[in-house]
């Protein structure tokens, strides 16, 4: 349905379902290679990028939304900023993602605070509780901290909202490149 003789999807319609089914996948999936992209923001004059973890995606919304420390230098980046690319890339797919987004923070408030009652008690807090900021330059690296009393969390959610999506396929049969800007969607010279 959809699909060519190779297996392919035909319409851009069709792919955008695609890749928003697939995004939805991924973050239940650690498998999935779309759950760890890279996020670029702007810093200063400079480029800046790193991994993050796709922790929800709302496809209705076309928002992603990613956890971190509230004192980590991409925070400070997307207040200055507040825009990015996230960029993905599957193997198996055969598909790259870079995705246009505006970015926001939000550090206290009912987003926050319900997601941090989920993790708090759980090893993966320990990501949002350290006294020192991220970054700090420190003597050497501490062993892992226990659960111990902390005087706050620094946990955050960065909310991404989707501009326009830039999606590639490389593919034996031709490779295929198409625009999608809200529900619209445009072919592209690869
Ligand atoms: C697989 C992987 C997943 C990561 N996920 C996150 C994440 O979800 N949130 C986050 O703040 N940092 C995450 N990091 C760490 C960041 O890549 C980065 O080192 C850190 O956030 C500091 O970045 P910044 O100084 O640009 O803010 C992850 C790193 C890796 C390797």
């Amino acid at each position: 349905m959809g699909a060519d003789n190779a297996g392919r999807l035909q319409t851009l319609d069709a792919i955008q379902a695609e890749i928003w089914r697939q995004l939805e996948a991924a973050t239940g999936d650690t498998t999935h290679p779309w759950r760890t992209p890279v996020l670029a923001t702007i810093n200063g004059h400079l480029a800046d990028a790193r991994t993050v973890v796709l922790r929800e995606v709302d496809a209705r919304d076309r928002r992603f939304m990613i956890y971190t420390d509230e004192r980590a230098a991409k925070v400070a980046q997307l207040l200055s900023h507040p825009v990015g690319t996230l960029v993905m890339w599957s193997q198996t797919l055969g598909w790259q993602l870079r995705c246009r987004v505006h970015l926001a923070v939000e550090m206290s408030g009912l987003a926050a605070s319900s997601r941090w009652a989920r993790i708090k008690l759980s090893p993966a807090a320990q990501d949002y509780l350290s006294p020192l900021p991220p970054g700090t330059v420190i003597d050497a690296p501490a062993p892992t901290p226990g659960h111990k009393a902390v005087a706050r969390d620094y946990f955050s959610i960065i909310t991404a909202r989707l501009l326009s999506l830039d999606w590639l396929e490389l593919n034996e049969q031709g490779h295929r490149r198409a625009r999608f800007d809200g529900s619209q969607g445009s072919w592209l010279q690869p």
